[in-house]
């Protein structure tokens, strides 16, 4: 069964939601950081959900935060802790364990910082109507999935629930949220796709696209990286083995209820439940992402938990 929506009775106090998580407060600094087993696409939540997909993000975004920390000396994410507070009641703790994150509470940049390592999505439509992605010029030639040169990235507004996000320039990020966390954004956002790009290439998975959030610690004005990370909803994963440059690729995301979706003419339309077949693919696709890139099933990833 998918948990469509988290029930906590009155253990905890809700402070905020989206459209897969559910935000509760812990303390002054922390929050109890909630995956749901809802799944959006085109900005709509479906009616139904993805079972485990809750467990899966939360898992996925853990194991990141541990190999980029390792990796990128200095990095500062919102991680703090797997376990579930003490004082839940059993059956809450029962519901939440393996889909919640202890996190450190931040102010959040409205930006969504988004790496494209390949071009693909509304970054492809973009340049072949214009040349330009997110108003910049583009090297000519380039082809349908191609590797940029070098990573780029592409910010967008982080809209709010219902609204749709839109591109801006690097210049119009600078005014979102001030140019000196502007370009330390950018720059942690280059250096974290480059990182779990490398990481994932190695496994057989191409990352070709991501998206990241960060949050400011106003105590020690350091750029945080929070939200979930790298993981099948924030990202385009491609199988390796099937690459080919030239044409769209098969993925390990939600690529195929966006198909379905749109072959279906609801694209964007509210209060779709997806049929079972639709579930079961999507699901099975983002458990073979966390196999190939945790090195673990998601049940022996469950199980580790304590
Ligand atoms: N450490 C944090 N402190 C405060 N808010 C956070 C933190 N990490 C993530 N968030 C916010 O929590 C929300 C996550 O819920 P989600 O359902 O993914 O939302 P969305 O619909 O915006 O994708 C996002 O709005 C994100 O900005
Ligand atoms: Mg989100």
């Amino acid at each position: 069964m998918a948990l469509i929506k988290s029930n906590v009775g009155t253990s905890l106090e809700l402070v905020a939601s989206g459209k897969v998580r559910e935000l509760y407060a812990i303390d002054s600094k922390s929050l109890l950081f909630v995956a749901t087993d809802r799944i959006s696409a085109y900005d709509v939540i479906m009616e139904n959900g993805i079972p485990e997909k809750g467990v899966l993000l939360t898992l996925m975004t853990a194991h990141w935060f541990q190999y980029l920390q390792q990796q990128i000396p200095g990095l500062k994410t919102h991680f703090v802790s797997l376990s579930l507070p003490s004082s839940l009641p059993r059956d809450v703790a029962e519901q939440l364990k393996g889909r919640s994150m202890v996190v450190r509470k931040l102010k959040v940049f409205p930006l969504e910082a988004i790496v494209r390592g390949y071009i693909t999505g509304s970054a492809w439509s973009s340049y072949k109507k214009t040349g330009e992605v997110n108003g910049k010029k583009m090297p000519e030639g380039l082809q349908e999935s191609q590797e940029f040169p070098e990573p780029i990235y592409t910010p967008s507004t982080k809209a709010e629930l219902g609204a749709h996000d839109e591109n801006i320039t690097t210049e119009q990020a600078e005014k979102v949220v001030g140019e000196k966390y502007a370009k330390q954004i950018e720059q942690l956002s280059l250096q974290v796709y480059k990182t779990a790009r490398d990481y994932a290439r190695e496994k057989g998975i191409i990352i070709a696209d991501t998206k990241f959030e960060f949050g400011l610690d106003e105590e020690t004005d350091e750029v945080v990286l929070i939200d979930e990370v790298l993981t099948p909803d924030s990202s385009r994963f491609w199988p390796k083995a099937t690459y080919k440059v030239g044409q769209s690729q098969p993925s390990f995301d939600k690529q195929g209820l966006r198909d379905w979706l749109t072959e279906n003419g609801l694209k964007g339309k509210d209060g779709v439940a997806m049929p079972d077949d639709v579930i079961e693919a999507t699901r099975s696709k983002y458990l073979e992402a966390f196999k190939i890139l945790t090195g673990k099933s998601l049940q022996e990833s469950m199980q580790n938990l304590n």
